[in-house]
Order: structure tokens, then C-alpha cells, then sequence
């Protein structure tokens, strides 16, 4: 099949999954939606977030044809996933949620920490996770207000102030008893300042996203369908949408994903709802 997957986040984060996506499937093309002009999702509220992925979803199947949709936004896949799968029951529908799954099995002190948005972390979906998850294992949370707004802004004082702040409420962090060990970044925005993290956690705690399972799991659900594209087909292509800034959009994919990549387009979209206008 042809048509290319369609890929979106509230702004730059869910190119972190975009690459992870264009690693495993080489052959896919992808239109990748951020939408920047209605961003932070997380911390305006579960509606917003829905209202926003509904619309984007219905522009991307309207104009882009789509054939497979990866929701590149723990927050909008808190919000959405369920109510985007009963829309469109005719296409897969991948989303993200927080790596709890691997960061409880691993973690050898018993105690994880988890950052995300306030809408992901205080989610019943993500209540549910840790619920079904947790087991004997200590989950603390901390939602960080501003941080994916600072990354997509590339604010840096700012990023390194707030990242700082939020990591000193979860510590200690380190490998003894009741130390946090796995650190689940539960944000595709938070990604791209891992090694910043990694150096306030020191070298010990693992860090986790979930860029490379998502990607395996879209590449199984196309595969069930027999929607693979073929090798022989001709070149895929990388389409980069925004509803915030062409150039910021551009120089993020350059420098995240693949410097070669065409300019980003900006583009108008009609809000449906007046929470999103
Ligand atoms: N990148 C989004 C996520 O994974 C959130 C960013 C935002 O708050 O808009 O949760």
C-alpha cells in the first residue's frame, strides 16, 4: 500500500518517534503533523488535547489519504486513543503511554520515577497503568508544567531551570535500596534532552522512552494487514506539517531526525471546536 502513516504530536517531540519510525521501516513514507499553533497539550486540559487530535486526524485522512495513524503524544494518546479507534475503526491507530511495563520489570531498587504532562500523569489511562502495573514496586510521578513548552520553544535557560527543579523532587536517584533506578520518560518532547537528564540522575539510572517499541508495533500491525509497502516501490517520502512555524519545525527535523529532509509546510487548519480555536 502506498498511502503514507500519518505521525502527530503538539509541536517537535514526536519526531523522536518519527525517527525511531523511519529506522524500522525504511520504506514507508510518513506525514508528520505538529501542531504547534495549539501547543501545550499538557497543560491545557484532556478536551483540548481530544479536540485537537480529532481534527488532525480528520485533516490527515481528508487530504493525506492516510493508511495508518501513529499518535507520537503521550497526552494525546491519553486523551484520544480510545475515541480516534471508535472514529476510525478502518485504520490502525498506534499510540504511546509511559514505558511503566519495562521500567518496573527492571528496576532493582523497586522504586521508579515517571515524568510526563499533567494531563498524561493525572489520566485515568495512566492510572490504570500503574495500577495494572505497579505491583510491589514504588511509581512516583512528577508532572512538569513548562518543560515541553521550553524544549519546543528551544529555550535551553529555561529547560535546564525546570528539569533541574522537577528532578530534584523525585531524588535520590542510584542503584541502592529505595533509590529510583528507571527514570520513564513519559513525553516524546522529553527525549530530546535525555542527555541532559542523564547527567543530573547520574549514569546509573536508565532512562526509557518508547520511540523504538512504538515503531515495532506499528510495523506489526501493518504487517497483519498486508499494508507493508514494498521494497520496489518507488522512493517514500517525509512530508513535515505545522500549524506553528514552518522554520522551527524544519530546523528540528534537521537536527533530530535527518538534516536531507524537504522544508516543512506551514498549514491552516480549521479548528472544529471552539476549546481549540
Ligand atoms: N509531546 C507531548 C507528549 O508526549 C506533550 C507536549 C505538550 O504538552 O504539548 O506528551
Amino acid at each position: 500500500m502506498d498511502a503514507p502513516i500519518g505521525v502527530f504530536d503538539s509541536g517537535v517531540g514526536g519526531l523522536s518517534v518519527l525517527r525511531a519510525l523511519r529506522a524500522e521501516l525504511p520504506h514507508e513514507s510518513f506525514v508528520y503533523m505538529a501542531d504547534a499553533g495549539h501547543s501545550p497539550y499538557g497543560e491545557k486540559g484532556e478536551a483540548h488535547a481530544m479536540d485537537r487530535s480529532e481534527d488532525i486526524t480528520r485533516s490527515l485522512r481528508r487530504d493525506w489519504n492516510i493508511k495508518a495513524l501513529v499518535i507520537a503524544c503521550n497526552t494525546a494518546t491519553a486523551a484520544a486513543v480510545a475515541s480516534l479507534r471508535q472514529q476510525h475503526p478502518d485504520i490502525p491507530i498506534v499510540g504511546v503511554e509511559p514505558a511503566l511495563k519495562p521500567a518496573v520489570h527492571d528496576s532493582l531498587t523497586r522504586h521508579v520515577g515517571v515524568i510526563g504532562t499533567r494531563v498524561t500523569l493525572l489520566s485515568h489511562k495512566f492510572a490504570s497503568l500503574r495500577e495494572s502495573l505497579a505491583g510491589d514496586c514504588r511509581v512516583s510521578v512528577m508532572p512538569c508544567d513548562g518543560l515541553a513548552d521550553a524544549i519546543e520553544r528551544e529555550d535551553v535557560d529555561t529547560t535546564t531551570e525546570l528539569i533541574m527543579r522537577y528532578l530534584d523532587g523525585l531524588r535520590p536517584f542510584g542503584q541502592h535500596t529505595k533509590q529510583i533506578d528507571q527514570l520513564v520518560l513519559g513525553c516524546t518532547h522529553y527525549v530530546f534532552i535525555a542527555d541532559l537528564i542523564q547527567r543530573l540522575t547520574g549514569a546509573h539510572v536508565r532512562l526509557l522512552d518508547t520511540g523504538a517499541p512504538v515503531a515495532k508495533q506499528t510495523r506489526r500491525v501493518l504487517a497483519d494487514k498486508g499494508a507493508l509497502r514494498s521494497p520496489l516501490a518507488p522512493l517514500p517520502e517525509t512530508v513535515l506539517l505545522t500549524s506553528g512555524k514552518a522554520e522551527a519545525l524544519t530546523r528540528a527535523a534537521h537536527r533530530w531526525v535527518l538534516p536531507s529532509l524537504k522544508p516543512a509546510q506551514a498549514v491552516h487548519m480549521e479548528a472544529h471546536h471552539a476549546q481549540s480555536q
